[in-house]
């Protein structure tokens, strides 16, 4: 026994910053970030917090499975950029919808949502749960240095969220991790005065290109993996979601996978890279805009902290 997905819930901030408005607060340009990222615009949050950002996007997901916060049995919570290390941001998810069962955070940067899938399925496996909740949001403002224009320009924030129920629609994934901090956001140094050497600085941190080669070389990797496990052929996918970091990392991903056009799945020109909340909500814009079928079968793949990557395929 697997998980399949009972429904899909998304939250936006409703400030949008376009690339001029960011034009006037550091040195770039709208010509310079659409170019070498394809990104038009993005959604920050001005006085909602991750958590707020959660609460809603599952709210959304529960409304559209028709589940109640009270029939679930564990609800799963990924977030980079959380209101907290402890408690779990899960834990006040839980609170704040009226449920009552367990509630855990999963870490791994930008592939999280699929590592918590695969979490998820083995609570299914073992007949464990029922119901779950898997929600992922991300206040990635509040971690960008705005100081550099490498990396502010790129993210987004959001949150995406889906209700899983029993049954056999997660059929295979694939997980990669390549120890690297190539990206990475380390935490706050602390204030032990016996402490010797200093971490950098607690916001994104990012070998850009290093990161764009991972990128283009895992998602390639890994969609043909699954789909090899699973014997279907890229004529048998309705929609491929990728991670969302730059458009010319699709581009190069679907020439080389021999993808046809609008195969992959593109949101990034309005919200930027909103991390692990990227996949669920393409899906839950593809959800609601009814393009997609009973017995579709979705390729998600992701990539990203970690360095680690991760694909699936998921049939509706
Ligand atoms: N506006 C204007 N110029 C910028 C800029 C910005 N926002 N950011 C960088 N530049 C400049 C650099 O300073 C550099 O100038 P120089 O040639 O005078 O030194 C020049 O543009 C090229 O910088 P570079 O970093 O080589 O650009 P790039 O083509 O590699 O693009 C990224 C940078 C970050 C967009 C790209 O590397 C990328 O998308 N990498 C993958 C990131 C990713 O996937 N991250 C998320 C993982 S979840």
């Amino acid at each position: 026994m697997s998980f399949k997905i009972l429904g899909t819930g998304r939250f936006i901030p409703p400030k949008v910053v376009t690339n001029d408005d960011l034009s006037k607060i550091m040195d770039t340009s709208d010509e310079w970030i659409v170019e070498r990222t394809g990104i038009r615009e993005r959604h920050v949050c001005t006085e909602e917090t991750t958590v707020d950002m959660a609460v809603e996007a599952a709210k959304n997901a529960l409304e559209n499975a028709g589940v109640d916060p009270s029939e679930l049995d564990m609800i799963l919570f990924t977030t980079s950029s959380g209101d907290y290390t402890t408690p779990a941001n899960a834990c006040l998810v839980q609170a704040r919808i009226g449920a009552t069962c367990p509630a855990m955070d999963v870490v791994s940067g930008c592939p999280a949502f699929l590592f918590m899938l695969d979490c998820a399925d083995g609570y299914f496996a073992r007949g464990r749960v029922k119901k779950m909740l898997c929600v992922s949001a991300e206040r990635m403002s509040r971690v960008l240095d705005w100081d550099d224009r490498g990396t502010a320009v790129i993210f987004g924030d959001g949150a995406g969220a889906v209700v899983l129920g029993e049954g056999d629609n997660y059929l295979t994934s694939r997980l990669f991790v390549k120890g690297s901090t190539a990206i990475q956001i380390p935490n706050y140094d602390g204030k032990s005065p016996f402490y010797t050497s200093h971490a950098e600085t607690p916001w994104v941190h990012m070998q850009g290109q290093e990161t764009f080669r991972f990128a283009v070389t895992r998602m390639v990797k890994d969609i043909r993996g699954v789909l090899e496990d699973t014997g279907l052929t890229m004529d048998d996918i309705r929609h491929i979601l990728p991670h969302q970091a730059n458009l010319r990392i699709i581009e190069a991903a679907k020439k080389r996978l021999k993808a046809r056009d609008g195969l992959l799945y593109v949101n990034i020109t309005r919200y930027g890279n909103t991390s692990s909340a990227t996949i669920p909500i393409s899906l839950d814009e593809l959800n609601r805009s009814g393009q997609i079928k009973e017995g579709d079968y979705l390729v998600f793949s992701t990539f990203g902290a970690g360095l680690s990557s991760a694909a699936c395929v998921v049939r509706w």
